[in-house]
């Protein structure tokens, strides 16, 4: 029997300033892409950014549904947007902000997991690492290097 150690990076920035002016654009259309979330049911709106190796950037928001199950998570719909528009172009980084209008959310709000999930099947796939960074409606932001540091061990098709 052998006892392992899992250890996982991030960076914690105390305010969007801290990030390059590049990531800073792309949290600012996360937090904009926020604002046209769908979240009548949860009052938890969420918004993603993606940057793409092309240079194009594509957005996400959380759409809800009234048979819950059904609605989406910002994060996916972003990725799916952005796999079904530029399939196999390279996702280079991922910038979440979540808010609510129950309560103030000033700690970063990490992608769930099945979020991680579907994004760890195109950063298999691309062989590049996705810089994930994620906050919530202000203050601090968290980011990681890739995927991997949030979903270690994790499912991919090299299994099946
Ligand atoms: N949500 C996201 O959009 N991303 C996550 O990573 C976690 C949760 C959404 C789903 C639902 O519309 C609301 O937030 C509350 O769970």
């Amino acid at each position: 029997m052998q006892k392992l150690q899992l250890i996982t990076d991030y960076i914690l920035f105390d305010t969007i300033f801290e990030l390059d002016i590049q990531d800073q654009k792309l949290m600012n259309l996360a937090i904009e892409s926020r604002k046209q979330a769908y979240a009548p049911y949860s009052n938890f709106s969420v918004g993603a950014a993606i940057l793409l190796n092309n240079g194009k950037i594509v957005i996400g928001s959380n759409q809800e549904n009234a048979a819950y199950p059904s609605g989406m998570c910002a994060e996916r719909v972003a990725i799916y947007s952005a796999g079904s528009k530029y399939p196999r172009v390279s996702i280079l980084k991922l910038a979440i902000s979540a808010s609510s209008s129950l309560k103030e959310i000033i700690q970063p709000v990490a992608p769930c997991g099945a979020c991680r999930q579907a994004i760890s099947e195109y950063e298999v796939n691309q062989n590049i690492p996705i810089e994930i960074f994620f906050m919530g409606e202000s203050g601090k932001i968290i980011k990681v290097n890739s995927l991997k540091d949030l979903l270690p061990l994790s499912f991919d098709k090299s299994f099946l």
